[in-house]
């Protein structure tokens, strides 16, 4: 037979290891965010603010990484490159876009898939 006071004991350790492996979990689930949250672009055209937070996730458009970040489908795990490691300010290759083309092409083709988001260029450009 169990005694009641030794139940009782079982019952409140588990509830505290339960406690302390919450607070464990929240405290150490916390990461850091993984991405610049914004970026300052800045070239010959003036500058053009990116907002990763803004774009990502439940919390903003819900957009996936992997959406802009195309090269990850071939390695999930893989942290996102610069678009430059392979989009180069001149590009040589026929089927790869310079670096401008890449990037217009992708920012302002979404915005026009989902009529949201700007596609002049004053609205991203700012002088
Ligand atoms: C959705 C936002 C967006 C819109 C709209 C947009 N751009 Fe851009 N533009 C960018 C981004 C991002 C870059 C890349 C900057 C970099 O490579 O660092 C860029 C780069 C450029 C560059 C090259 C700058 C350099 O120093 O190499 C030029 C020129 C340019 N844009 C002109 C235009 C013109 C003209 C329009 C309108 C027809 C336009 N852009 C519309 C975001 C935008
Ligand atoms: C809407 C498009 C978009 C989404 C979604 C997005 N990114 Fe990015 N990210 C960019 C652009 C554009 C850059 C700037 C790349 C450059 O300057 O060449 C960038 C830059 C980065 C960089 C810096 C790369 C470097 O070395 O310069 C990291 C890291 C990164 N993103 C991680 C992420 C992660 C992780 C996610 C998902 C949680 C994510 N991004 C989602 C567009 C996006
Ligand atoms: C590991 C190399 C690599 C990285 C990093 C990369 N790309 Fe690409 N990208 C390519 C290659 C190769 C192609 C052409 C073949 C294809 O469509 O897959 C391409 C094609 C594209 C296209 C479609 C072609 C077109 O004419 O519109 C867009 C848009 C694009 N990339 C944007 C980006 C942007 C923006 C980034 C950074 C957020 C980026 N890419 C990062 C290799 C890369
Ligand atoms: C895959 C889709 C997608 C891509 C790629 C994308 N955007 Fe957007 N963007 C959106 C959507 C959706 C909105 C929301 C507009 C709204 O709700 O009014 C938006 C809004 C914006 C806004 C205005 C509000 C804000 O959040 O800052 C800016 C500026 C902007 N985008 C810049 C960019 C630039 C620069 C790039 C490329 C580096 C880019 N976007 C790439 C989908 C995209």
């Amino acid at each position: 037979m169990v005694s009641s006071k030794e139940l009782k004991l079982a019952y409140g350790l588990a509830i505290i290891l339960f406690i302390v492996g919450f607070l464990s979990y929240a405290a150490f689930s916390s990461k850091a965010p993984l991405q610049p949250v914004r970026i300052m672009f800045q070239g010959v055209a003036g500058k053009v603010l990116f907002d990763h937070q803004t774009h990502l996730g439940v919390s903003g458009y819900g957009i996936a990484c992997i959406d802009c970040h195309h090269e990850l489908e071939d390695d999930e795990t893989a942290t996102p490159e610069s678009c430059s490691a392979c989009h180069e300010a001149e590009s040589e290759e026929e089927d790869t876009p310079n670096r401008t083309d890449a990037l217009h092409n992708q920012c302002i083709g979404c915005h026009q898939d989902f009529e949201a988001g700007p596609t002049e260029c004053a609205f991203c450009h700012i002088m």
